[in-house]
């Protein structure tokens, strides 16, 4: 049995680890990503180098080598279409092809959908094209001293939503901001301005073969770049879920409630004709009226797809198997009944300017023996042991899961203590509940 990894992060590593526990992994990354290439070379796969968007040469490449089934979980991939293309080669696949993804490269899409399942699920906004309607949209969403926010309608990494308050020092700013995304026509050359809303922050990964849904725990992510949330807006740098499935600002009805969002989402999209498989991760508010959309991931969540494959205790290539026949069902994903916590070392200049290549030396074996899984992202292998930080971005995940939170955190930062030696960065205050 042969599957394919497409793409290089984190997040793909933690895939392509319990798909290797099965099947002969083979990977299609922009980089030589250490934790994909030992487990392509242990299974006795083999990995390409290449534009992880060409949709093209993947199903080229998947189809020269008789691949069995794909996963594909990353977003420029999906926007990219490298689902459809994988489809038309007749290889079997889980994620969504470049429409049922459009819920997470289209915000306005994404709000319209909210709009159709729940209208009251969404905060106040507005859609805005042109610089002409920026002004008033600010002013108006801004009424009432309420702080605004800046959100690309297309894809940013995660890098482009700007608030007033944290990111922006006023409503001048956020004009300026908004204004440069819309005349570049980068990211999709149009923003929405929406209120700010002030409450806690949480995901639910639904994993679904279009009908079937499956919820895990809900996940903290912490998507700002220092300690107690301060600095820009990044990729998370680290998330933890709790035994039990909630986390401590959220309750039962809440978590219920915005699964039965996240399940509506992705049968309103399948009713629509859009083909959508794999993971849907939400994000949401807690707020006191019940939660409210942040932004819909057609893909899992990095961090947070890390600490569901962590907790999983099952079979992923059967999953993948289930997810692809519409025969998914909750006794394939058997999940630990405990806590989890991810922590990420990133570039100092991660999510502030282009830097320089970083070397690290980090100890595997030694991490593994303390019960902590190693995600490769944005690094590649010098010599053995011996890494370099690839771009200015996150570089290596740190992953474990507990009975207790509080045990997870100390045996992860204990293992970052002990087995990493370089100039890497890391926040300090993941999972400090
Ligand atoms: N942690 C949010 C994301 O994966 O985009």
């Amino acid at each position: 049995m042969k599957s394919l990894i497409v793409g290089h992060g984190g997040r793909e590593s933690a895939l392509g680890m319990r798909m290797a526990q099965s099947s002969t992994l083979y990977a299609f990354m922009g980089h030589v990503n250490p934790t994909l290439a030992h487990l392509v070379s242990d299974t006795g796969g083999e990995y390409a180098i290449g534009d992880v968007c060409d949709a093209l040469s993947i199903a080229d490449y998947a189809s020269s080598n008789s691949v069995d089934i794909a996963m594909v979980s990353s977003d420029n991939p999906l926007e990219a279409g490298v689902v459809d293309a994988l489809q038309a080669e007749g290889i079997p696949v889980v994620g969504p092809t470049r429409d049922g993804a459009e819920i997470e490269w289209n915000k306005a899409f994404s709000r319209q959908v909210v709009s159709k399942i729940e209208p009251t699920a969404n905060p106040q906004y507005i859609l805005v094209r042109d610089v002409e309607g920026l002004a008033d949209a600010i002013s108006d969403m801004s009424r009432d001293s309420r702080e605004v926010v800046i959100k690309p309608v297309g894809l940013t990494g995660g890098k482009g939503v700007k608030v007033v308050g944290p990111h922006l020092p006023d409503n001048e700013a956020a004009y300026e901001y908004g204004s440069s995304i819309i005349l570049s026509g980068q990211a999709g050359g149009a923003v929405i301005v929406e209120e700010r809303l002030d409450a806690p922050e949480f995901t639910i990964q639904a994993m679904t073969d279009g009908k079937k849904v499956v919820f895990p725990p809900a996940t903290y992510d912490y998507p700002y770049r220092y300690d107690g949330d301060s600095g820009p807006g990044t990729g998370g740098m680290g998330s933890y879920s709790m035994a039990g499935g909630l986390l401590p600002f959220l309750d039962k009805s809440t978590y219920e409630h915005a699964c039965q969002i996240t399940e509506d989402a992705i049968h309103y999209l399948v009713r629509s004709g859009r083909h959508f498989t794999g993971c849907m991760n939400a994000g949401f508010f807690a707020t006191e009226e019940g939660p409210k959309v942040i932004e819909f991931n057609s893909r899992f969540g990095d961090p947070e797809g890390l600490n569901i494959m962590t907790l999983f205790e099952g079979d992923w290539v059967d999953v993948m198997y289930a997810m692809h026949h519409g025969k998914l069902n909750d006794l394939l994903i058997p999940l630990a009944g405990e806590s989890s916590v991810v922590v990420y070392l990133v570039s100092p200049e991660y999510a502030l300017k282009q830097g320089n290549p970083h070397h690290f030396s980090l100890d595997n074996g030694r991490a593994s023996a303390a019960g902590v899984s190693v995600y490769f992202s944005s690094a590649c292998e010098e010599s053995p042991g011996q890494f370099v930080t690839v771009g200015t971005s996150r570089a290596v995940a740190f992953a474990t899961c507990a009975p207790i939170l509080a045990d997870a955190r100390e045996r992860v930062y204990g293992v970052i203590e002990s087995v990493v030696d370089g100039s890497l960065e890391y926040r300090k205050d993941i999972a400090l509940v």
